[in-house]
């Protein structure tokens, strides 16, 4: 059986329910990243987990090189339409290594990290992420704060996009944020699941440095404001590769 975000993410209903967050939101966000990165104009990108690559796209027309991947077969062939020699898309699983050495700057963006069921495999992602960085390179990871997140749960509910019905159920199961989502479209019923580990930005910080990374910024939304613990709706971290691990 396939697990959860192989089957949701390559859905359409997923790209219906969250389509406010588009090209306009992404585009606003990296250049207020870019600003503050104030990278070399011969730096590379990797956007892990980049969806259609909205992030991954704006990155390129700053001027960088860019390689996009994603589990998703369907999201990286839309993303391949605007494809060209420095602005790459793969299919690919985040639960493998990506490279050594590889890019000066890796992105994951938009809560595409605690997928899976124990902080032992999340954590091995970043230990994937810390290999394929170059020396000093940087890693910019955007989570939900889950603190503020949690505290209204359960959360019941109902939205109407696009003709298409979607009644959400919210809870904590296991320390996982479980999102259950039933989709009726016509007379069809589909029935999905969004498991999220209810990692807290103070266990992300501490599976960063575990894997090797050095803390430089935390910051609590996509305007790059201070982060406060209670209220920030993101937990937005820039951390650099500061040691290769012997069990990486
Ligand atoms: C919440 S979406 C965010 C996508 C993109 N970063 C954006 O902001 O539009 C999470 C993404 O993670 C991808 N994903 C899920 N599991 C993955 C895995 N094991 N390896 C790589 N990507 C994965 C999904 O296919 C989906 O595109």
């Amino acid at each position: 059986m396939s697990e959860w975000f192989t089957k949701w993410f390559d859905t359409t209903y997923y790209h219906t329910l969250y389509k406010n967050r588009n090209e306009t939101e992404a585009n606003a966000f990296i250049d207020k990243l870019l600003t503050y990165l104030q990278p070399n104009a011969d730096a590379s990108f990797c956007d892990l987990a980049c969806g259609k690559g909205r992030h991954a796209k704006r990155i390129n027309e700053s001027g960088y090189a860019t390689v996009g991947l994603d589990l998703a077969a369907n999201s990286i062939a839309e993303a391949n339409l605007q494809a060209s020699n420095n602005l790459q898309f793969y299919v690919h699983d985040m639960r493998q290594g990506f490279g050594v050495n590889r890019f000066n700057y890796i992105t994951n963006l938009f809560t595409s990290f605690g997928y899976f069921n124990s902080l032992k495999e999340n954590l091995k992602v970043l230990q994937h992420v810390h290999n394929a960085l170059t020396t000093n390179g940087i890693f910019v990871i955007d989570f939900i704060n889950v603190i503020p997140v949690i505290a209204n749960f359960p959360i019941h509910e109902k939205k109407t996009i696009d003709g298409v019905q979607f009644n959400i159920t919210k809870e904590l199961i296991n320390e996982h944020i479980v999102k259950r989502i039933e989709i009726i479209d016509g007379d069809a019923q589909h029935n999905y699941q969004e498991r999220l580990q209810a990692i807290t930005y103070e266990q992300l910080t501490t599976l960063l440095i575990q894997a090797g990374f050095t803390i430089d910024a935390l910051f609590g939304n996509y305007e790059l404001q201070p982060f406060n613990a209670t209220q920030s709706p993101r937990v937005l971290i820039i951390a650099h590769k500061t040691a290769t691990l012997a069990n990486n």
